[in-house]
């Protein structure tokens, strides 16, 4: 098993240096990103990635230059080369290398580089007795719903909750909770899910998304689309993460107080499992 990594469609190794001073990533952070899970060798909801990879694409004018054909081979190749069964796979393209004005040069090439790495340590406890998070001022731009490579507000924001011992910082915008800086956050009142809209203002995750047009359905769960404020949560019996790494993540204390009771509740419990086969059911892994 290896790290592996993949530019233009070419296998490398991971450490090779391969991109240039002048690629427009490095430089202005003008490109576009997508992470996928990878569970008993197979890719989990890899389309729905490539989708949104398309959309971010064309939603900051970069052209596409590999087909979804392709995209798909690539990702099989890292798993297969890479011998990596349990895994996430990393994916960018970058607007390409130029020299450095801001206005889109006329004659570039997108820049598609890829990773292939193990999964790192597993998430399992925290599925179990859930993790705390804190509450910070959203400061990032107007089109997080472009998963663009500019995370710097996500950075600083994951930073921030790591250095208060905590699993996640959450996001408030004026009033409005938004999400986590690399995850979708929802929470449960009176039998009711609630999460921000698919606005401007978050990331459509695609786990956000599974849990709302397939888990919610099959288990019957109700949930609303609606933005809530910070006060709002004093009142909630669940909370809640999604993400592509972070899978279903309780959330059982927010700013240093317990949500409900500090157990993780009952409909969260129902979406770990039921997310935990669909991903069974989808990678064959049993
Ligand atoms: N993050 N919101 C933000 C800001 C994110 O960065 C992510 C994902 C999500 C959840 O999206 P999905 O369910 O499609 O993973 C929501 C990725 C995994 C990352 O940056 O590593």
């Amino acid at each position: 098993m290896r790290e592996l990594g993949l530019i233009n469609g070419r296998l490398i190794e991971m450490n090779d240096n391969v991109i240039t001073m002048e690629d427009r990533g490095h430089q202005f952070g003008d490109g576009v990103y997508e992470v996928t899970k990878v569970y008993n060798g197979k890719c989990f909801a890899l389309r729905p990635h490539l989708d949104r990879l398309y959309q971010s694409l064309r939603a900051i004018r970069i052209p596409a230059t590999y087909t979804f054909e392709e995209l798909v081979q690539f990702h099989e190749a890292l798993i297969k080369e890479s011998g990596i069964t349990e895994g996430a796979i990393y994916l960018q393209i970058t607007r390409g290398a130029a020299p450095r004005v801001h206005p889109f040069p006329e004659q570039v090439v997108p820049c598609l580089t890829m990773s292939i790495r193990p999964s790192g340590p597993s998430n399992q406890e925290m599925w179990e007795k859930g993790v705390k998070i804190i509450l910070i001022p959203d400061e990032r731009w107007l089109r997080c719903d472009i998963k663009s490579l500019n995370l710097l507000g996500n950075v600083l924001g994951k930073q921030q909750a790591k250095e208060a011992g905590c699993y996640e910082a959450v996001m408030v915008r004026g009033e409005h909770i938004t999400e986590g800086t690399s995850s979708n956050f929802f929470v449960v009142k009176d039998g009711i899910i609630w999460t921000h809209p698919a606005t401007n203002l978050i990331l459509k995750g695609i786990t956000r998304t599974i849990v709302l047009e397939r888990l919610a359905k099959e288990l019957d769960l109700t949930i609303l689309e609606k933005t809530f404020d910070a006060s709002f949560i004093k009142g909630v019996s669940e909370a809640f993460l999604t993400g592509t790494s972070t899978e279903i993540m309780p959330v059982t204390s927010i700013d240093g107080k317990a949500v409900h009771d500090g157990i993780v509740g009952p409909i969260t419990r129902k979406l770990q499992l039921a997310y935990t086969k669909l991903i069974d059911e989808e990678c064959g892994r049993n």
